[in-house]
């Protein structure tokens, strides 16, 4: 479908920082409302309950809302690293399970229509992060802007999170062909949220690899049903997620299910461009619909 830039220079996607490497995994999906936060920060805890070092980012630059859902709260956002003498690591808050986050900016205007200046300038403070990571955790917006693009290219795996809602299934195939249309080797786990079954989530998921095999020639991983739960809802009412609240519940179990699948796939390989430095040369793809 694709491309003005051949195959090699597409950037690949191992991240580094001070000799470590890690592993993004961006959190998506086609519709707004579907769970992304949800899933994003219940990953990202149980994955630091596995030991692993783990930064939740608030990769939804205008809208983020991690910290509203943890009821943490940053003095910073990445916006303040435009100012002299504050590093990534100043903005960086402790959440709950250990999880570091980075918030989203609550952005002005003239910051947001300066975006690859600050993106470049988050991407040289990435260099300086101090924090070792074994995985990023990105909770990006919803939807095909060429922002959230730019953040799934730059990324070793992607969840792609649908509910049974026809909108939500729609756009998430959206997602995925301009995905495949750049780079079909980011391996993409469907999951399935608010089902009422484990069977309507696979069914969800095999409908849609199906549809991507036939018209994409690629194909999709299933990450997993996570049943419509009123015991997610209160636990983003109080602000307690529920991996730590409720270790013993279905929902729990649901993310461990997923962080393993996700982990027992491999990612993208790649060299050692930076997250940010990545996602600035993603940002210079030129799609097929802007040709
Ligand atoms: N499995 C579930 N069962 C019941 N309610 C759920 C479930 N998953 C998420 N929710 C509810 O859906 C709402 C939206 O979830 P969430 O904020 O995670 O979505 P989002 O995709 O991040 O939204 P946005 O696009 O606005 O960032 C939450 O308030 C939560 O209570
Ligand atoms: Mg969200």
């Amino acid at each position: 479908m694709l491309q003005k830039f051949g195959n090699s220079l597409i950037p690949k996607n191992q991240g580094q920082t001070n000799g470590k490497q890690y592993e993004v995994i961006a959190v998506t999906s086609g519709k707004g409302g579907v769970g992304k936060s949800t899933v994003s920060v219940n990953m990202a805890i149980n994955l630091q309950q596995m030991n692993r070092k783990v930064l939740l980012m608030d990769a939804d630059i205008h809208l983020g809302n991690i910290d509203l859902m943890l009821g943490t709260r940053s003095r910073l956002t990445l916006a303040d690293v435009l100012k002299d003498g504050v590093e990534l690591s100043d903005v960086v808050v402790q959440g709950p399970g250990n999880i570091d986050i980075l918030p989203a900016s609550s952005a002005s205007l003239d910051i947001i229509e300066s975006e690859d200046t600050f993106l470049r300038k988050l991407a040289s403070a990435f260099n300086r992060f101090e924090h070792d990571y074994d995985y990023i955790i990105m909770d990006t917006g919803a939807g095909i802007a060429r922002n959230v693009i730019s953040f799934l290219l730059s990324a070793q795996k992607i969840v792609l999170v649908i509910t049974p809602d026809p909108a939500s299934i729609t756009d998430a195939y959206a997602v995925i062909k301009v995905v495949c249309s750049v780079n079909k080797d980011i391996p993409i786990f469907l999951t399935a949220n608010m089902v009422n079954s484990a069977d309507e989530g696979e069914i969800l998921y095999k409908k849609m690899n199906l549809m991507v095999q036939k018209f994409l020639d690629s194909k999709i991983q299933f990450g997993g049903s996570l049943l419509r739960d009123d015991l997610i809802i209160r636990s983003v009412k109080q602000q307690k997620p529920f991996v730590l609240h409720h270790p013993n519940s279905g929902s729990t179990t649901a993310i461990r299910v997923l962080n393993r699948r996700v982990l027992h796939t491999s990612g993208v390989e790649g060299q050692h461009a930076n997250l940010f430095e990545r996602m600035l040369q993603n940002k210079k793809i030129q799609f097929e619909w802007e040709k």
